[in-house]
């Protein structure tokens, strides 16, 4: 490591940076499984009405899976190790395949959990990195942006689903 390094990269800010990696690994992990979930929720889902959820949640996973690079170049960035597999564990219950494939309020409910979860945890590495290590805390409001559309996307799904009473 440069002796010369300032800032988060300074020798002396070790434990801070430890905990910044700790933020973002599990930020990757989220969004790692955002991609598995969405790739199966853009495919599961039968019916006309399934049609717009598809599509959105397509257009998602590239956005997420950028996300998750974005996450790992930083970890590296700060001398941490992105992790294998081996580390992985999954949180997203309600993400998982609704048992009949025309339940589209299942999947509009569980994108919008998954997204409030990745809000919550954006805003607390934003926190943690305010005045700390301005160029992580730059790069995650950008995501925290990012999965604010998303939520407020399928918000308006939901929206719409209610007011036909069907949610
Ligand atoms: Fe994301
Ligand atoms: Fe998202």
């Amino acid at each position: 490591m440069a002796t010369t390094a300032t800032g988060i990269l300074a020798e002396d800010r070790a434990e801070t940076r430890q905990q910044v990696i700790e933020l973002l690994t599990a930020a990757y992990w989220m969004e790692v499984e955002t991609v598995m979930n969405y790739i199966a929720n853009s495919v599961n889902p039968d019916g006309v009405r399934a049609q717009e959820i598809i599509e959105s949640l397509k257009e998602d996973i590239t956005e997420e899976l950028g996300h998750a690079q974005l996450f790992a170049t930083r970890i590296k960035e700060l001398y941490g190790v992105v992790p294998g597999s081996d580390d992985f564990t999954a949180s997203q219950h309600s993400l998982q395949p609704p048992e009949r494939q025309t339940d589209i309020v299942h999947v509009i409910r569980g994108v919008i959990e998954a997204e409030t979860s990745a809000i919550e945890h954006y805003e607390k590495i934003v926190e943690f990195t305010e005045g700390v290590d301005p160029v992580t805390n730059d790069m995650v409001i950008d995501v925290l942006h990012d999965e604010q559309k998303h939520r407020r996307l399928f918000e308006g799904f939901l929206r719409e689903y209610e007011a036909e009473g069907r949610a």
